[in-house]
């Protein structure tokens, strides 16, 4: 399992393109570990490598549309919040049962409808507004 870059993701902020590239990276590098042999400590180390990203990436983001004045922030806001809480319960699940593979499903499905749904529907139209402020 590999999440492709292209430039159907783009929203044509720079920082926020780079960032969102950096996130696909490191879903990979998730990934990857979980294809080799199974090292708990190494998918932790992964998943933790992808969870401050997210957050350092939604903390970028939530303050271009301080700056802006973004009229939509508070909704954008709520489903970063969402989104974390998923990825850490994720995160907690592992720490306390181990890995399994509903793990990497939760994890895949979480990082398809972020990147799928959640750049579509909000980051591009914050970009716009950006753009245009
Ligand atoms: Fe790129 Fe709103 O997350």
């Amino acid at each position: 399992l590999r999440f492709i870059w292209s430039d159907s993701f783009q929203t044509g902020h720079n920082l926020i393109d780079k960032q969102h590239k950096e996130l696909f990276n490191r879903a990979n590098i998730f990934f990857e570990t979980t294809e080799n042999i199974p090292d708990e400590e190494q998918y932790i180390e992964t998943l933790n490598f992808l969870v401050s990203y997210v957050k350092e990436h939604f903390k970028t983001e939530e303050d271009l549309m301080k700056e802006c004045n973004y009229p939509l922030l508070a909704g954008h806001k709520k489903e970063h919040e969402e989104l974390v809480k998923k990825l850490v319960t994720t995160y907690k699940e592992l720490i306390k049962g181990g890995f399994n593979e509903s793990i990497i499903e939760s994890t895949n499905a979480l990082v398809q409808e972020w990147y799928v749904s959640h750049i579509n529907m909000h980051d591009k139209k914050m970009a716009e507004f950006i753009k245009n402020n």
